[in-house]
């Protein structure tokens, strides 16, 4: 699909080549892509000043921030001066249930539960199970399982009950069709084809499917009429779907939502996409001990030099690493990823030695998921979307 908004934005280099729509993103992108991707997408790259007002009003600053893996922003200033003066605000994030979910499918997750959890925000989690039927070769009888196992998933990291409120599209379908056509009524076909970059033979739902994925950033105000701002944590993918709600919801009497942005968590391989077609392209979150450390062994991507002797006397480049990036996202523990990458860099770890520490973190991550993932499984009804409990 080639988004001729993209095209218009005159990046032949970064956002032609890599073709990043909601439904695909070729290649992988440096850094110098993501912050030229950001700003002519409109956003703002997260400065020191704005990392000093999350810590003020957080208590502390998520590494996700620190590292650069949340990278740009829309409003995040606006709505946390609201919040110094007392103002709530909401959160908003979600997931398409395509297939199995991977780690890089967590990075919003997690990074949301922090906010959830410093800011004590509501959270609407949108489960677009219209969105995969209309966009991929699936039936909806396979989009409910996987709609089943992914919220698990979402779950098993530990969200709160009280405030967190899963909407499934098709199940909520009453509440949100009757918001999604106010959007819907302010999208011309114009503009979702230069947006998406849909063309004549896709089919019509595709074009309305933004209005459905707009909903939940103005549905707090909407059913409760309470004037809260949203916060929408995503990687970047999904951005153009904010870009029109952020044209449209002041024309329907809403604010701008706000976002805060993300990086992509690279491919096992280095190049190519993590998808549930290629099971060696990613870490799934099934994945057991020993699959994780053959595709860590055998695929990884490694930042290392050819042979031992060489990594001794120049040392890797930790940056390109798949072993490191992802011990980097699961590790909390700052010093221990400073010191691993400190090391692996002048030599003193070698590539098979990173990809074991690496392997070892992956495995304990993934081993506690699939414990609170069991925990949780009789309490999902706890977390659905109900009138009632966001009323509350
Ligand atoms: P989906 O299911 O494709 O992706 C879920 C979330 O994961 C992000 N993501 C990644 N983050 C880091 N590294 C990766 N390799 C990676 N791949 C995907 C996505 O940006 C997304 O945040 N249409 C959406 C579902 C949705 C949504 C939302 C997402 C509905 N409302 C609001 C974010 C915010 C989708 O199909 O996401």
């Amino acid at each position: 699909m080639q988004s001729k908004f993209i095209e218009t934005l005159g990046y032949a280099d970064v956002a032609q080549e890599k073709q990043i729509t909601p439904w695909e993103v070729q290649g992988e992108l440096t850094d110098t892509d993501y912050q030229k991707v950001a700003r002519e997408f409109g956003a703002k790259i997260i400065d020191p000043e704005l990392t000093e007002m999350i810590r003020s009003a957080a208590g502390e600053v998520h590494p996700y921030i620190t590292n650069g893996t949340f990278f740009a922003h829309r409003d995040l200033d606006m709505l946390l001066s609201d919040y110094r003066s007392g103002k709530r605000f909401y959160l908003y994030t979600g997931r398409g249930p395509s297939g199995k979910m991977h780690l890089g499918h967590l990075i919003p997750f997690i990074f949301t539960k922090w906010l959830q959890d410093r800011f004590g925000a509501d959270l609407l989690i949108q489960i677009t199970d219209d969105e995969k039927f209309l966009f991929r070769d699936l039936e909806m009888e396979d989009i409910r399982k996987y709609t089943e196992e992914n919220i698990l998933d979402i779950l098993s990291l530990g969200f709160r009950p009280e405030n967190t409120h899963i909407i499934v599209d098709s199940e909520q379908a009453g509440i949100l069709y009757n918001q999604a056509i106010r959007v819907a009524r302010h999208i011309n076909v114009s503009l979702a084809r230069d947006v998406f970059g849909f063309s004549d033979s896709d089919n019509v739902g595709k074009f309305f499917f933004t209005s459905m994925q707009a909903v939940p950033a103005f549905l707090i105000p909407a059913l409760t009429g309470r004037d809260e701002r949203c916060l929408i944590p995503y990687a970047i993918d999904q951005d153009p779907h904010f870009l029109v709600a952020r044209d449209v919801l002041p024309k329907i009497g809403y604010r701008k939502p706000s976002s805060i942005i993300s990086k992509f968590m690279p491919a096992l391989k280095g190049s190519g996409k993590m998808s549930s077609s290629d099971p060696n392209s990613g870490i799934y979150l099934d994945d057991d001990p020993k699959t994780v450390r053959k595709k860590m062994m055998k695929y990884a991507f490694s930042g290392g030099r050819a042979t031992a002797e060489e990594q001794r006397k120049f040392g890797a480049v930790p940056e390109i690493d798949f072993a490191y990036n992802i011990y980097k996202l699961l590790e909390p523990d700052q010093g221990k990823v400073r010191k691993v990458y400190e090391e692996y860099r002048r030599g003193a770890l070698l590539s098979g030695e990173m990809k074991q520490i690496a392997t070892d973190k992956i495995n304990e991550f993934l081993e506690e998921l699939r414990a609170r993932r069991e925990e949780v499984r009789s309490e999902v009804d706890a977390y659905r979307f109900s009138i009632d409990k966001v009323m509350r």
